[in-house]
């Protein structure tokens, strides 16, 4: 695809300080999307069937190469702003996101149980890492609340994305970033999108739903505060979402307040500085 940034060794890339601050997962996003489908006729038999060689195919490439969802300048800013003692990242895949993020000044430590080129991580078996990517689960975010926590396209239907949302809230974690779609889609589990506050109905008391669990008894921990619009691959509806730790007091939680102090002040200003 043209306009991409080769990763060429099994080693993160190294960019200079005051070097390229480019994106080329957008790049090549864009490039996809100005090329849109090709469709051929291929004859099978006597029936000519029209073959579709779309964006499914530039998308899977794209994955491969860098990660599920496609970040802007603007969604980057918001991360930034969000994270004056940097990011956490579990489900990391590539990195991709991280080494975005740490080009544009902040600082990510990055996990994944099996992070890329592991041939176990199917979606990016043999693709060079873009940045240090730790190997590590959703255990690690209790020893980082002061950092804000990255989530990017957590697996849907698995229950790992929960179980960290909920862990790093009760370590005192006070910011949480979720990039992916809303409940019933593609990305975490409902007891996911419960704890994030953004299920009010049980899926599977109201609906019968068998694909969900049933999240009665679920404590919403978070509230989401600002939400940046994503560029999507045709029939996809990933955006990202900013979310603050929901108290009951309205202050720090207790095990926070012992290690770090106060709840700093909420700027309402918005994003980018
Ligand atoms: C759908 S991929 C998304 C990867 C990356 N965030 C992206 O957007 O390209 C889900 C990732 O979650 C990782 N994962 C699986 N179980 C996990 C766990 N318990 N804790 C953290 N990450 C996990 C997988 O290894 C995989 O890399």
């Amino acid at each position: 695809m043209p306009g991409m940034q080769e990763p060429t060794t099994n080693e993160p890339l190294v960019v200079p300080a005051g070097g390229d601050v480019g994106n080329p997962l957008l790049d090549a996003f864009r490039d996809a999307m100005a090329l849109g489908t090709t469709v051929t006729e291929t004859t099978v038999t006597e029936t000519t069937v029209p073959e579709t060689t779309g964006f499914g195919e530039r998308r899977a490439e794209a994955i491969a190469r860098y990660g599920f969802a496609i970040p802007t300048e603007a969604a980057l800013a918001v991360i930034r702003h969000h994270s004056p003692a940097g990011v956490v990242e579990i489900g990391a895949g590539t990195g991709y996101w991280a080494h975005l993020l740490q080009q544009r000044g902040v600082d990510v430590v990055a996990f994944d149980p099996e992070p890329a080129p592991s041939p176990q991580n199917t979606w990016f078996a043999g693709t060079p890492p873009w940045h240090p990517v730790h190997r590590g689960d959703h255990d690690t975010v209790s020893a980082h609340p002061e950092r804000t926590l990255l989530i990017v396209w957590p697996t849907k239907d698995e229950t790992w994305a929960a179980t960290a949302a909920q862990r790093f809230h009760d370590a005192g974690g006070r910011c949480l970033v979720f990039v992916g779609e809303g409940p019933g889609g593609r990305t975490g589990d409902a007891t996911f999108h419960a704890v994030l506050g953004e299920l009010a109905t049980c899926l599977h008391c109201a609906y019968g739903s068998l694909s969900s669990p049933c999240t009665c008894g679920v404590e919403p921990q978070w509230q989401r505060t600002q939400t940046v619009e994503l560029p999507h691959w045709p029939g996809f509806s990933d955006d990202l979402h900013v979310y603050a730790a929901a108290s009951p007091r309205g202050g720090a939680p207790r095990r926070f307040r012992r290690r770090y102090g106060r709840r700093p002040a909420t700027n309402a200003r918005g994003a980018g500085r």
